[in-house]
């Protein structure tokens, strides 16, 4: 690691010696972690994506729509019976992503740790146990779960699960996983300080997950374990369906690397990514940056033409991941506010440019893809806002009605 003056001669190069204001009141802990922090950023990998700042370009694409497998058309139960083989013989494991911070929910810790209503006060992680204790229980088998966390909420989430006993789960078949994190950036593309002792990071993004299976030992676990499939999916939708033998059995039959499951929009609106092709090779366009002509297309049938919404449950298979691992996905940047260090020392709210890398970047890799459709009320229960749509009573709501089908 570079020494204190080693360290001021190489910021100069980047004008970022300032990120050492404060450098000489910390301690000797506070300073070497500084150090270390300052040491991990690629400075000009932050100029690069600040300089860019990747928009989506509609003229400059060639965008079609895929047609989707609609479930409630699949006319016998082939796929499912080769399905339920691949999840019997332990090829399918299952991965939360549960690496971001909940914001909008306005609630202060992991998102897997916040507390449903249910029969009994339950967290979202524990709805996901119980899932896969079904399964266990149907089909004798034990399914690997892993979490991805992040530098924030790591140690938190590792605890909640070591306090509730890993939901009386087999803790061998529970694994985590941290994802990256990069600078946030000023208006002024500046790497700023959060206070004296830290560099301002955040969470890269869910399509962080891809570098961080491949760097963490998940792809190689999934290897050495014989695992093809892997099912990804956002740890807010508390009806996840990821042990889904039919989604598994249409890759096997179909030869597939790629499936995610959609269902219908009913109107163009809606803070959905939507599938299509980008110059024949398949994405999801993020609802932030659909174009509306784009959402609004319709067929001679008057339905939306691009009408299927992406919710975060995506089956890759681990050839394909190891793929995506080597790949630089683009980074989408947004605007937040934030209370950073002013280089006099103050704490200011101020506009901060973060940058995310979006699970579906990674789709462009596959040849191909089977966009699964499913009936939303099924398998869509997400826990997004404190208030409006998408909030904890909403998902409740729905929650209890699909268990009251059974
Ligand atoms: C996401 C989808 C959107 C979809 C919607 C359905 C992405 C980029 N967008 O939008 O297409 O229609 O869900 O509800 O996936 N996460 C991490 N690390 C991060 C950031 C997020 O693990 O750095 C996790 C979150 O904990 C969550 C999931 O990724 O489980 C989705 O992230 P979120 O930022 O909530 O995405 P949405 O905007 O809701």
């Amino acid at each position: 690691m570079k020494n204190i003056d080693e360290m001021r001669e190489y910021l100069k190069k980047y004008d970022a010696e300032y990120l050492l204001n404060f450098y000489d009141e910390l301690s000797e802990d506070e300073k070497a972690k500084l150090l270390n922090q300052i040491e991990q950023i690629d400075f000009d990998y932050m100029k690069e994506l600040y300089n860019t700042k990747a928009v989506f370009n509609m003229e400059e694409n060639k965008i079609t729509s895929i047609p989707a497998i609609d479930k409630n058309k699949l006319s016998d139960d082939a796929f499912e019976q080769v399905g339920i083989e691949e999840i019997k013989a332990g090829k399918l494991a299952v991965c939360s992503m549960a690496g971001g911070q909940g914001t909008r929910l306005g609630f202060n810790g992991p998102k897997g740790t916040y507390m449903l209503e249910l029969d009994k006060p339950t967290s979202i992680f524990e709805t996901i146990v119980m899932k896969l204790k079904k399964v266990y229980e149907e089909h004798g088998v034990l399914t690997y779960w892993y979490v991805m966390t992040s530098e924030q909420n790591d140690v938190e989430t590792q605890k909640f699960f070591e306090d509730n006993n890993y939901f009386d789960y087999d803790r061998e078949h529970i694994k985590f996983f941290k994802q990256g994190e990069l600078p946030l950036l000023d208006t002024n593309g500046n790497v700023i300080l959060k206070d004296k002792a830290n560099v301002f990071m955040a969470a890269d993004g869910n399509g962080g997950i891809f570098r961080a299976l491949g760097n963490k030992g998940i792809i190689a676990h999934m290897k050495e374990h014989g695992i093809r499939y892997l099912a990804i999916g956002n740890v807010d939708n508390i009806l996840i369906h990821m042990v889904d033998p039919i989604a598994v059995g249409l890759m096997k039959e179909n030869n597939i690397e790629l499936l995610s499951k959609s269902f219908i929009k009913p109107t163009p609106e809606g803070k959905w990514g939507v599938f299509c092709k980008v110059n024949g090779r398949p994405r999801v366009i993020e609802y932030i940056e659909t174009p509306r002509e784009l959402l609004e297309a319709r067929n001679e049938e008057g339905e939306l033409i691009y009408g299927d919404a992406h919710f975060g449950c995506n089956y890759f298979d681990v050839n394909l991941l190891e793929k995506i691992v080597t790949e630089k996905l683009p980074m989408h940047a947004a605007i937040k506010k934030n209370k950073a260090l002013s280089s006099i020392g103050q704490v200011e709210e101020i506009d901060t440019y973060k940058f995310e890398a979006f699970i579906f970047d990674g789709f462009s890799m596959a040849d191909d893809i089977i966009v699964f459709r499913v009936n939303r009320n099924d398998e869509f229960a997400p826990i997004k806002n404190k208030e409006g749509e998408e909030t904890p009573e909403s998902a409740i709501k729905l929650y209890k009605e699909f268990y009251a089908k059974d």
